[in-house]
């Protein structure tokens, strides 16, 4: 019988189908992320064929180590920079991960961010909340609109495309993209302006939202620099990877005012927060939510147990990304 791990616990869909194909699933019975030792010493426990694991696991050489007979890891999650590609790559261990069915949640969330930033919703709450509304006031809590307003998407994949889709068609924004790849079907379908140069998008967008992966050539793709460059009302959303922005220089940007607001569902070092970040009104805190959908996670249960079941069964995985 070929064994499964699960290294948390993940929507029921995923497991059952594992189980209906005669795998045995063990699942973390840790309510929270396993240390590494923890997450070691479990995988030594059976001879496991496959990991299912997630973004909050770093998954190295160590941790292959110890299931020398494991053919796939799969991340219940699109991004998988919390694995070690090329260490995998060596022991011919397949790596997949979950793209395609969080698309919409995280261009949804995208929006909610942008929508709570600049119509400054959570400061607005917690007024309202503190007992301080005294009446109707022409300069309470005054926002800005979206419409006529310039979108500037970097990285225009799965999750960017969608929410540039959202801004142009729902609140008549005009878009702008900036990526490594130009998509002319994008710039005919949603008159989107193509960039080759990052700073020539910070320089005209009014909203600019991060949809890249990080690597090492994204790691603080937004840093000191490229903040001076942007637009001194501009908003600044990452729904991507929190070391994609540089954290220290976006407190004092935020704080000096250089830039009006960000929205933020990852951070830097997550789950830490860069200090000063939790004291600044003008910023928008979440923890890592964006796919947090019961449709979104559902399926990302389904399709991280289909990649294994594909390579337990000797056929090709669907998202393999190594
Ligand atoms: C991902 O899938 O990479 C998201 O960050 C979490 O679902």
């Amino acid at each position: 019988m070929k064994q499964v791990y699960v290294t948390r616990n993940i929507p029921e869909v995923g497991l059952s189908l594992l189980r209906e194909n005669g795998f045995l699933v063990d699942v973390s019975k840790k309510d929270g992320v396993l240390t590494k030792e923890e997450l070691i010493a479990e995988l030594k426990q059976k001879p496991y064929d496959a990991v299912l694991c997630l973004l909050t696991d770093k998954i190295d050489s160590e941790v292959f180590e110890a299931v020398p007979n494991a053919k796939i890891f799969a991340n219940y999650a699109v991004g998988f920079d919390n694995i070690d590609i090329k260490a995998a790559k060596d022991r011919g261990i397949i790596i997949t991960n979950t793209p395609g069915v969080l698309t919409d949640a995280v261009a949804e969330f995208t929006i909610a961010l942008m929508m709570a930033t600049t119509k400054r919703l959570i400061e607005a709450d917690s007024f309202t909340r503190e007992g301080k509304y005294q009446g109707w006031d022409p300069d309470l809590f005054v926002g800005s609109e979206l419409k006529a307003k310039t979108i500037g998407i970097v990285g225009v994949g799965r999750i960017g495309k969608r929410v540039l889709h959202h801004c142009v068609k729902g609140f008549d924004m005009k878009a702008c993209y900036y990526d490594l790849n130009r998509d002319e079907s994008i710039e005919q379908e949603y008159q989107a302006q193509f960039f080759t140069n990052l700073d020539d998008l910070l320089r005209q967008s009014d909203i600019v939202s991060i949809h890249v992966p990080l690597l090492e050539s994204t790691k603080h793709l937004i840093n000191k620099e490229k903040l001076s460059l942007m637009k001194e009302g501009a908003v600044l959303i990452n729904t991507s990877r929190g070391p994609v922005v540089d954290e220290q220089a976006l407190v004092e940007a935020l704080a000096t005012k250089k830039i009006r607001a960000a929205g933020l569902d990852v951070f830097e070092f997550e789950p830490e927060i860069s200090t000063g970040l939790e004291r600044l009104p003008n910023v928008v805190l979440t923890p890592h939510i964006a796919s947090a959908t019961n449709e979104a996670r559902g399926e990302m249960s389904k399709i991280a147990a289909s990649n294994i079941l594909a390579v337990l069964s000797g056929n090709l995985p669907l998202n393999q990304v190594n």
